[in-house]
């Protein structure tokens, strides 16, 4: 088993993976014999995470989620490229900005819903028309949050857009199912990555002393490759009759009262 490779010949978008848990998926997923774009708005990592992989296996596009055209001619990307698309993972966010909601500047709002949310809806919008005309049985997996269960101490805004993606998995998942599409959501809990690091302030250690503190599941810390697992059998063919579902890889958090 830990030797077989799990997505052979399969083609891969991610978005958001020039970071953090995209990375790591991506990463994962060409360790397991797909071929992987990596979509994204930071065009220098992204390209490094590309030369560090290999150009034979992955390559990088330019790709703001928030933009319809871009979105499409990033999948049209990918079918030119490798011939097919065979799993998406929406997986590009923003945290916003911390606020009361006595306070809420509305930009904030609409931006984080615009990246999260609307975003999620293009990229599988764009995925799954793709995976119709093309009678490809894929699976398209989004990148939700804990935040989608349980009301952390994220933004509001980021609370409601997390909550959305859930909704906008499950309709699509309802549609889809007809034409043997999947879609289903990942929900992790904290994990010290860039977007973290920056609402949050710089100290990484102490960030991740306070997510381990309040974890359930006591000695061992999240990481991003738990995720891009969790992502992995999602994609892969041991997900066969999973679809509308919210994965939460959070050491049971949202399901425990402490
Ligand atoms: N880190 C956590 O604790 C945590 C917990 C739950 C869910 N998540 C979700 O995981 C996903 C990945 O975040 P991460 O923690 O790896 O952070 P990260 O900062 O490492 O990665 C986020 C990536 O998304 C990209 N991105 C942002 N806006 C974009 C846009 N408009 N178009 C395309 N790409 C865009 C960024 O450039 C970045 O590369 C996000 O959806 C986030 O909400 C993270």
């Amino acid at each position: 088993m830990a030797n077989k490779l799990r997505l052979e010949g399969k083609v891969a978008v991610i978005t958001g993976a020039a970071s953090g848990i995209g990375e790591a998926t991506a990463r994962l997923f060409v360790e397991h014999g797909a071929h992987v774009v990596i979509a994204d708005i930071q065009d220098e990592l992204g390209l490094q995470v590309v030369s560090s992989i290999g150009t034979d296996k992955a390559t990088y596009r330019h790709c703001d989620v928030t933009d319809e055209k871009q979105v499409e001619e990033t999948v049209a990307y990918a079918v030119e490229k490798y011939g097919t698309l065979d799993i998406m993972f929406s997986n590009a966010g923003t945290l916003g900005a911390l606020s009361s909601v006595l306070e809420i500047d509305m930009t904030v709002f609409d931006r984080t819903m615009a990246v999260n949310a609307r975003g999620s809806t293009l990229v599988i919008k764009h995925a799954a028309r793709v995976m119709v005309a093309k009678k490809v049985r894929g699976s398209i997996i989004c990148n939700a949050s804990i935040e989608a269960i349980l009301a952390g101490p994220a933004p509001l805004a980021y609370v409601a857009s997390k909550n959305a993606i859930l909704g906008v998995v499950k309709a699509a998942a309802r549609e889809l199912g007809q034409y043997g599409i999947r879609v289903n959501c990942v929900s992790p809990y904290g994990i010290v990555t860039p977007m973290v690091r920056e609402m949050y302030g710089g100290n990484a250690a102490f960030i991740e002393a306070s997510i381990t503190e309040k974890a359930s599941l006591k000695g061992v810390t999240l990481n991003t490759k738990h995720i891009a697992e969790a992502a992995l059998f999602l994609a892969s063919d041991e997900s066969t009759y999973v679809s509308a579902h919210n994965l939460a890889v959070d050491g049971g958090l949202s399901s425990i009262m402490n």
